[in-house]
């Protein structure tokens, strides 16, 4: 199903054109990694607003819920936590409900093309196998082969989004039809074949790796000076200071290298997101952004709004907590976030390397990028916009652009003082995270494309930058939505 084109109208899309496992199931094409980040979508002009993020672990994540006492969101899937599991009780396979319908990805006009569709598949009898032999008795009037082949958000739906006409009968066994697609997808997520805890780190936790001194160096920093365990937790304690000392035993648990929780990190716009410039409408008469750089992205306070780029929110008790959640995402995982094809086995300049892109907005294009960032995003910190570094800095080197939402920004790390080498240890940890170790990563050796090559990790993609024009200000349909972000935001 993850490789299945006919998931969309063009039949030109399947989830495996934005996730690929050779990326462990990531953005699997470099050049837009370095450049657009977002990804083309089942219409080629059209393309989301974020980075892909990987599916290994993303089933482990719970229902998003709010924790009263803490005063935070825990679960949910997506950068923003949209994906709640509310309904199914199950965030990654609501997840995967959202791609086939989404404008600028699979973008079908109504969820029952998926049924209508799977019910023409060549694994249909797999499916009625498993989902029973009734699942698709479902009369499909004569036009729903014309109307699933017109993407989302034409003009000639005039805003229908069940523009399939089906007795109300069918429209409900549509919808189980969606829903067990959904969660087929979620289970094969799951499985080792996508989530094998396979890494060096998992070996060395059974104790059958020894992890070499700059790893177990790195190891050490995650959890101690660097404090980054306290969001990707590793299931030790954490010694912020040179002379604390872990005495604890580490738990006994599968560290999933995230609390399922969300932070404002404080970083720059990226002016490169394709986003920004999908501000007139295409041959469909769709319109993705009519704000261009009057979009912001709120994360997770958009998602409780339910305001543009974000929602529904199906709980309206959370909604008076967004301005506290303004800028937050996901913190996702670092397992598998080295991840990379064999051929081109890091992510790191001068490789042979993989271009990835990290962070919600792919700001960041390597790993050693992103530790200096948590390292140093206050030391160098510069009131200024992506492109526009002062004379006699180097953008990512010694000068960081604002944040694009300076609301919530997490104080946990910004100046650690870690040096450059402490640095490097910590990306060697972050690469010991990547399953196949222990057996081969299925299907991560079918990237084709050529690797790249020379340069430093530090100022890699750099040669990208482009200025990031005047920001009008942040459009009314998402700094304008009650209750207003606080303080406003510019
Ligand atoms: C056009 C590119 C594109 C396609 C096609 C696509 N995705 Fe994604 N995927 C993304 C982007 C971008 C995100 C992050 C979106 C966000 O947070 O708003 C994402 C997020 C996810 C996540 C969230 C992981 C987490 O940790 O929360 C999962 C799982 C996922 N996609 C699975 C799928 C599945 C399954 C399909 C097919 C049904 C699919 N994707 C199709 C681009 C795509
Ligand atoms: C306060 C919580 C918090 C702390 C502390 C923290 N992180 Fe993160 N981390 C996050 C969040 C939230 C994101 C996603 C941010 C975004 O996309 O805007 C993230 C993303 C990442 C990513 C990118 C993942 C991807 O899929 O692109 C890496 C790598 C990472 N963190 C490593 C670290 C390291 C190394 C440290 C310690 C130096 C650290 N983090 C400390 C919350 C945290």
């Amino acid at each position: 199903m993850l490789y299945d084109r006919n998931i969309s109208p063009g039949k030109n899309q399947a989830c495996a054109s934005c996730h690929m496992p050779y990326a462990a199931f990531s953005g699997p094409i470099p050049s837009v990694n370095l450049t657009m980040v977002a990804f083309p979508g089942t219409v080629h002009l059209r393309a989301g607003k974020r980075t892909p993020q990987r599916h290994p672990y993303a089933p482990f994540f719970p229902v998003f819920q709010y924790n009263q006492v803490q005063g935070l969101f825990f679960g949910g899937n997506f950068w923003d936590s949209r994906a709640t599991g509310y309904k199914l009780r199950i965030p990654d396979a609501e997840q995967a409900q959202g791609p086939p319908v989404d404008t600028q990805e699979m973008g079908f006009p109504d969820t029952a093309c998926i049924a209508f569709r799977l019910s023409q598949a060549v694994y249909r009898p797999l499916f009625e196998e498993v989902w029973g032999e009734g699942s698709f008795d479902i009369k499909f009037p004569r036009e729903t082969g014309r109307i699933c082949a017109t993407p989302g958000g034409a003009a000639v739906f005039g805003g229908n989004t069940t523009p399939v006409p089906l007795s109300a009968g069918d429209r409900t066994r549509a919808n189980i039809v969606y829903d067990r697609w959904a969660q087929s997808i979620d289970s094969f997520e799951q499985s080792v074949h996508v989530s094998p805890f396979s890494s060096k780190f998992d070996a060395f936790l059974a104790g059958k790796y020894t992890l070499t001194p700059d790893e177990m160096a790195g190891f050490k920093l995650f959890n101690g000076k660097g404090n980054c365990n306290s969001c990707h937790l590793d299931g030790r304690g954490t010694t912020l200071k040179s002379d604390q000392a872990d005495t604890s035993a580490a738990a006994m648990m599968n560290p999933l290298f995230t609390c399922f929780g969300s932070a404002n990190e404080g970083v720059p716009l990226n002016p490169g997101n394709a986003f920004y410039y999908q501000t007139k409408p295409d041959s469909y008469g769709f319109i993705a952004n009519p704000y261009g750089f009057g979009y912001r992205d709120l994360g997770l306070g958009s998602f409780l709004r339910s305001a543009f780029g974000s929602g529904p929110n199906p709980n309206l008790n959370w909604k008076q907590y967004a301005p506290t959640v303004d800028g937050q995402m996901q913190v996702s995982s670092v397992r598998d976030v080295a991840l990379a094809p064999p051929q081109c086995p890091t992510t790191e300049a001068p490789g042979p390397y993989f271009q990835k892109a990290f962070f919600h907005n792919g700001y960041f294009k390597s790993l050693k990028q992103v530790v200096h960032f948590y390292n140093t995003r206050d030391k160098y910190a510069y009131p200024v916009t992506s492109g526009h570094c002062p004379k006699g800095t180097t953008e990512k080197v010694d000068c960081w652009p604002m944040p694009e939402v300076r609301n919530n920004i997490d104080m946990t790390t910004g100046n650690l003082g870690l040096t450059d080498e402490e640095e490097n240890q910590i990306v060697a940890f972050l690469q010991t995270l990547s399953d196949g170790f222990t057996r081969p990563y299925l299907n991560s050796d079918t990237y084709t494309g050529a690797c790249m090559k020379g340069g430093s990790a530090t100022t890699q993609g750099n040669e990208h930058l482009i200025p990031t024009p005047l920001l009008p200000a942040c459009a009314s349909a998402i700094c304008g939505v009650a209750p207003i972000p606080s303080p406003s935001i510019p």
